[in-house]
């Protein structure tokens, strides 16, 4: 919920009590320094004990509800047949209107299981974006991604309300020059995830699920994302605005003929689903369950997991839920935008994100600056966040690195943690960093994987920025802080 204060200024309001907190420290500059060293300036090699806000992303590090925790309490651990697995299905069925569930361990683990049924060697799948595991698990099969996203999708400073939508020509385009058989299937991301937390309209699905359904096509929804989805459809979509979150996840459903989620997002637990009213589509992949993931009944998760994503599934059509994090990202980014910092408008969900080609003019793609702009701001902050740009980017089969369409630097605000102190922080360590922009130098990679290199490569600065910003940071602020 959003309150309007007597003086106009809207606040984000949290709509709940925190009654189990975790303790968190600030180590100073000379310690971030040693510790962004030793983490190869990938923030995803830091460890914890080094970091103060925790920003890198909302994938389940999301407060649980008192309800959450106590389903996991009264789990069923049965191999086969558990009652925690009944429960996740009439939560899916009650909320989504989808009649099977095929549930798995995580997000990545549902786009394995639909890639090795549905895409075949020299299949196209077309979507508004990619998702960093769902090229890599396409791509894996055989398959090529298609991102047919509308030309305001990659402009960072818009007032567009669905940056998420396909772009409808570049649909008929695909099948058009591909054929109807060789498309796997149009995926929709809800709150397309590398782009900014961007939203799809219904109106923009309605129409991708009758060009699809035309041809004989499946659309698929990413439903890790829905409830925000949901949220911006009622807040932005023009006759949506008395419409329950509930109310439009149904109709989002009944667009779609598959989706899966990460429950780790909006469903605030560590988990995934596949879900499905059609009976063929669920004989194909069902199979393949117990081959890659678990029996029917848990799919590799724990089945505390299982209890606690059938309750988040429930909790997160409650607007308060939905409105979370979306509520403190809106906060964020306009703050930002105040102080004249390149923040990706409008707000997504999920995350607040900075253009770091606009923060850091003089870098090149392959000078990573948003690997850079995210180890800079830990140096600056304490906070972690998560590189969203050429780093994230696996290199083409001929071994060529591929620059990413938009470099971003991702403050993800997991849903329930962080409270106004915490974006108030952020903005003003942010705003030192903007007015020190001319020390933040580009990177280079000294260990880098073959496969979703962000995780695990190492890189090292080109010069000597990262000791002068440290400095510099300490000459300003002094030694402790
Ligand atoms: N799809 C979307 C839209 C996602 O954001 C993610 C994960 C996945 C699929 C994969 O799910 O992690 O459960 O296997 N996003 C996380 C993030 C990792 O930090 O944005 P998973």
């Amino acid at each position: 919920m959003s309150i309007r204060l007597s003086n106009g200024v809207v606040l984000p309001m949290e709509m709940h009590k925190v009654r189990i907190v975790q303790k968190t420290s600030l180590p100073p500059a000379a310690e971030r320094l040693r510790a962004m060293e030793e983490a190869g300036y990938n923030t995803f090699l830091l460890r914890t004990r080094d970091v103060f806000l925790d920003m890198l992303t909302d994938s389940g590090t999301n407060a649980m509800s008192d309800n959450q925790l106590a389903a996991m309490m009264v789990s069923d651990d049965a191999y086969a047949g558990s009652e925690s697995f009944y429960k996740l299905q009439a939560a899916v069925q009650d909320v989504f209107g989808l009649k099977y569930v095929i549930p798995a361990h995580q997000g990545r683990a549902a786009e394995h299981l639909l890639a090795k049924v549905f895409v075949k060697p020299g299949d196209v799948v077309p979507m508004n974006y990619h998702f960093t595991t769902t090229r890599a698990h396409f791509e894996l099969a055989g398959g090529k991604v298609l991102e047919i996203f509308t030309d305001e999708a990659l402009n960072t400073q818009s007032d567009c309300p669905f940056k998420g939508n396909i772009d409808l020509d570049k649909l008929h385009d695909v099948i058009h020059n591909y054929g109807p058989e060789r498309v796997s299937f149009v995926r929709m991301e809800a709150t397309t995830n590398l782009i900014g937390g961007q939203p799809f309209s219904l109106a923009n699905l309605r129409a991708v699920k009758e060009i699809a359904a035309d041809h004989g096509i499946l659309v698929v929804v990413d439903a890790s994302l829905i409830s925000e989805n949901a949220y911006f459809i009622q807040k932005r979509e023009p006759g949506y605005a008395d419409r329950s979150i509930q109310s439009i996840i149904r109709e989002i459903m009944d667009l779609c003929d598959i989706c899966y989620l990460s429950g780790r997002k909006s469903c605030s637990a560590r988990g995934g689903f596949i879900a499905t009213s059609r009976d063929d589509l669920f004989a194909r992949i069902r199979p393949w369950l117990p081959v890659y993931e678990g029996f029917f009944t848990y799919g590799g998760m724990s089945t505390k997991e299982v209890e606690a994503i059938a309750v988040g599934v429930r909790e997160m059509v409650d607007p308060d839920v939905a409105g979370a994090s979306a509520e403190f990202v809106e906060y964020f980014v306009r703050r930002l935008v105040q102080c004249g910092i390149p923040a990706v408008t409008p707000a997504g969900g999920l995350a607040c994100h900075v253009d770091a080609r606009k923060f850091l003019p003089g870098l090149d793609s392959f000078q990573y600056p948003a690997g850079a702009l995210s180890a800079a701001v830990y140096l600056a902050s304490g906070i972690r966040t998560m590189e969203r740009g050429t780093v994230s980017m696996d290199r083409d089969e001929n071994g060529k690195e591929l620059a990413s369409d938009l470099e971003l630097v991702r403050f993800a605000v997991p849903r329930r943690v962080y409270s106004m102190s915490h974006i108030e922080y952020a903005v003003d360590r942010i705003q030192w960093l903007y007015r020190n922009r001319g020390l933040i130098g580009g990177l280079k990679f000294v260990e880098e994987p073959p496969v979703l290199r962000f995780f695990l490569g190492r890189l090292e600065p080109l010069g000597d920025w990262g000791r002068r910003l440290a400095e510099a940071f300490r000459s300003d602020f002094g030694p402790d802080c």
